[in-house]
């Protein structure tokens, strides 16, 4: 038993309120990983588990990366925090300039907080001010997609469309409507990347433009690939789309790319990935491999400039963090994107695309698939639900997986698949042939 474990007593579990957690039989049963190097975890009682799920679709060039956790170090004993109102540190101003070099063209102003949901309520509220400091304050009204993820604050939960999420909250933000999800798998199970069926569900917003009127709609906000409640992959031309119908109507496009941006579909962003571009970007996750928290926002520099009028000794954006910019997230920041461009790993999903896509749709067949979805190095396998007890089945196998040692990501009735980029194809195969040993021993 790990030092780590061993430090334990059993009624240590019971302080922490886990989030997005089954406390009571988490505590009963617990999965607690100790250590991290590259593909794999290790569990506490010295298991090693392949993670197929980049941590939480985080830890893109792999675990406990040593130049990350160097640069990390390093800058923890130069300068451990500096505030970014009104003061500043070079590390900060360095990140944005590197992050900004990657994104796509256009997008030349970065925003940080700590967080995917910081980043979309940051976005939100630039949404907002953009319209109001062009003289169009009454566009507030924010448009999110049934089945989307934008996190957890109230912002991102009332945008977000997942019902479990929102139902014990109230009314949460005024003003928000829902664009119908992308899903049709009655036409596109089993599709391979993008759906052939559904550009026109992008004239749903149509509707709602018809019903709330233009001039009171200041943003949508969409995941250009909907990972968190399932991976739902835009169907071809949907994006396109929506973007052409935001132009017309000055409505701003906010693509939600805490999960896409930084290779996963294998493009630095999933806006270069399918061509379109947004009108602001959000991100996370990726951005510092997971190991310190940060979000960031991308704007386009029009957006920005609509808020740099007045006098030029007044704040222009009244909105941020205490570590917005936090000198160790920084430091993570540039370290990771120095990974990310020496290792490839910014399109390395483009080259291991093709394999990954046969792989998982190898697992066609087995007992109580419904459906298989696959884009970039993202894989999701559905399976059909227990009457009265949904999410069950996916739960049972993601228990059978980590016995059997890999790390899958149960949402609902969906086992989601994200490994780290730095994958070989034959752990490829590794990952896919343990999970389809799960799927054909569980018995339910
Ligand atoms: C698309 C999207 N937006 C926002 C978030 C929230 O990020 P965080 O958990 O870092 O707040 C997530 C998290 O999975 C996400 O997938």
């Amino acid at each position: 038993m790990s030092n780590a474990m061993s430090s334990l007593q059993t009624n240590d579990l019971d302080a922490f309120w886990m989030p997005f957690t089954a406390n009571r039989s988490f505590k009963q049963a617990p999965r607690l990983f100790v250590e991290a190097s590259g593909m794999y975890y290790t569990t506490a009682d010295g298991r090693r588990v392949m993670d197929g799920t980049s941590g939480l679709w985080c830890v893109n060039a792999g675990h406990c990366r040593p130049e990350i956790v160097e640069a990390i170090r390093k800058q923890a004993g130069e300068l451990d925090f500096a505030g970014t109102f009104q003061m500043g540190h070079p590390k900060a101003f360095e990140c944005a300039s590197r992050l900004v070099n990657i994104a796509p063209p256009g997008f030349d102003h970065v925003f940080f907080g700590n967080s995917g949901s910081e980043a979309v309520d940051s976005a939100l509220k630039i949404a907002l001010g953009y319209h109001r400091a062009r003289g169009n304050g009454g566009k507030t009204r924010l448009i999110g997609r049934e089945r989307g993820y934008h996190g957890s604050n109230v912002g991102g939960t009332a945008v977000g469309g997942i019902g479990a999420n929102r139902k014990m909250f109230g009314p949460l933000l005024a003003g928000v409507d829902h664009l119908r999800h992308t899903h049709d798998h009655d036409r596109n199970a089993f599709s391979r990347g993008q759906p052939v069926h559904g550009a026109d569900l992008a004239d749903d917003l149509e509707r709602l433009i018809t019903l709330h009127d233009a001039s009171t709609i200041a943003a949508v906000i969409v995941e250009p690939v909907a990972c968190s409640v399932g991976v739902y992959v835009p169907p071809q031309g949907y994006l396109q789309r929506l973007a052409a119908i935001c132009a017309k109507h000055d409505i701003l496009l906010i693509f939600d790319e805490v999960i896409t941006a930084f290779g996963r579909l294998g493009a630095p962003f999933a806006a270069d990935y399918f061509g379109v571009t947004p009108d602001i970007i959000t991100s996370a996750k990726g951005l510092t491999n997971g190991a310190v928290p940060m979000g960031a926002v991308f704007v386009r520099g029009e957006i920005y400039d609509a808020f740099m009028q007045g006098p030029e000794s007044a704040i222009e954006l009244f909105h941020g963090y205490t570590y917005s910019g936090h000198p160790l997230a920084c430091a993570a920041a540039i370290a990771t994107m120095d990974v990310l461009q020496a290792e490839g790993l910014l399109t390395r999903a483009s080259e291991l695309a093709s394999y990954w896509e046969e792989r998982v749709h190898s697992l066609v067949g087995l007992p109580h698939v419904l459906d298989i979805r696959n884009i970039g190095l993202i894989g999701a396998i559905e399976f059909e639900p227990i009457a009265d007890a949904p999410g069950r089945r996916a739960h049972a196998r993601f228990l059978e997986a980590f016995r059997r040692g890999i790390l899958v990501r149960a949402t609902g009735d969906v086992i989601a698949l994200a490994p780290p980029l730095i994958i070989s194809k034959d752990e490829i195969d590794h990952l896919i042939g343990t999970l389809g040993e799960v799927l054909q021993s569980v018995a339910d």
